[in-house]
């Protein structure tokens, strides 16, 4: 199979190129290198710069491909709230753009880089893919309006879709394969190992005053490599004729902010920076993954999603950008 990677330079995105080469595939990258970046491109991947707000630009890129793989959108919760814009054109038109291209080209499969942000706040902890789905931020009813929109297109032109509604992603390639830092991180254990490294002087943990174990938040952590395999999954699912489906990805356990600072410094031999601080705006206590779903139709399981092998493959990467750390 020949497959469109959009947005495969990113962190996700070029894990997700990495397993479908490792599974002989044909891969062509297209990204914009906004967010993604060089040092994530494989040579054995073709690459087309690009953007997907070029419609000439992704038409051309989709020639001779079987299937697309999405991941090329914005995706900071805050940032969607001050300037929805941004999030409107590059998540909503570039969407659109996107399906119109596969019309356009025949291509009939598409995996879709969906979120837990769907959900919104969590009517019971652990969240299936029955849970209601009313986005409480801007960036998750992009993700959401997407699902819609590829419905339609599945019952109206035929394009057969599996969207996969990531909870947490972290960690990163055993191999090293994978060695692009996200720029400004705001996510948890990035920010965790900047302090490490001294990018950051100190790190603060958003609210200990939640109704959990120990106040932190917890969340379902899923290993990156985890998702890249759902989706060459997905992809094999889609190929071999199944219905389109909206699937969730993650452990189906959860760990506490303070879990993840405390297993960070017991399993680096480290001490972390950090203070405690008032709650961040939208952050539910409680947010984990019922994935049965994923597991009976892709026959999905997270194999390398242990924390302790999350941290590791995070830390050999930052070592590599900080040696001295
Ligand atoms: N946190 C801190 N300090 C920090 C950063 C995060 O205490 O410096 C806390 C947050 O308050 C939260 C937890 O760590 O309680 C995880 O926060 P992240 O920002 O890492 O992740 P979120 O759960 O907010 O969101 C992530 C993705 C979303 C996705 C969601 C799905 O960023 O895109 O997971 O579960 F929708």
């Amino acid at each position: 199979m020949r497959i469109l990677v959009v947005g495969g330079a990113g962190y996700i995105g070029s894990h997700v190129a990495k397993s479908l080469l490792d599974e002989g595939m044909d891969v062509r990258v297209f990204d914009d290198l906004s967010t993604g970046q060089r040092i994530n491109l494989f040579p054995k991947a073709e690459f087309v710069e690009g953007s997907i707000l070029d419609k000439n630009a992704l038409e051309k890129a989709m020639q001779g491909v079987d299937g697309v793989v999405h991941l090329a959108a914005k995706k900071a919760v805050g940032e969607s709230m001050e300037h929805p814009e941004l999030y409107a054109e590059n998540n909503l038109i570039g969407a659109v753009n996107l399906l119109n291209a596969m019309v356009t080209q025949g291509v009939k499969y598409l995996v879709f880089s969906s979120s837990a942000a769907v959900y919104g706040m969590p009517q019971y902890p652990k969240l299936d893919e029955n849970h209601p789905l009313n986005p409480i931020n801007f960036y998750g009813f992009t993700k959401l309006e997407m699902e819609r929109l590829m419905q339609w297109y599945d019952r109206l032109k035929g394009i057969k879709f599996v969207a996969l509604r990531y909870f947490n992603a972290v960690g990163y390639d055993a191999g090293c394969n994978v060695r692009g830092l996200e720029k400004k991180p705001q996510n948890l254990l990035p920010v965790i190992m900047e302090t490490l490294v001294g990018q950051r002087k100190e790190m603060f943990v958003f609210g200990d005053d939640y109704d959990t174990p120990d106040g932190t938040c917890i969340r379902d952590y899923i290993h990156v490599s985890d998702l890249a395999d759902a989706h060459v999954r997905a992809l094999r699912y889609l190929s071999a004729g199944n219905e389109s489906q909206s699937l969730n990805l993650g452990t189906g356990r959860g760990n506490s902010v303070l879990e993840m600072i405390q297993t960070t410094e017991r399993v680096l031999g480290k001490k972390v920076n950090y203070k405690m601080a008032p709650r961040r705006a939208g952050d539910p206590a409680v947010l984990m993954a019922v994935s049965d779903k994923a597991t009976q139709l892709l026959h999905w399981t997270p194999k390398q999603s242990d924390l302790e092998n999350i941290i590791r493959t995070t830390w050999q990467v930052y070592r590599l950008h900080y040696p001295n750390a």
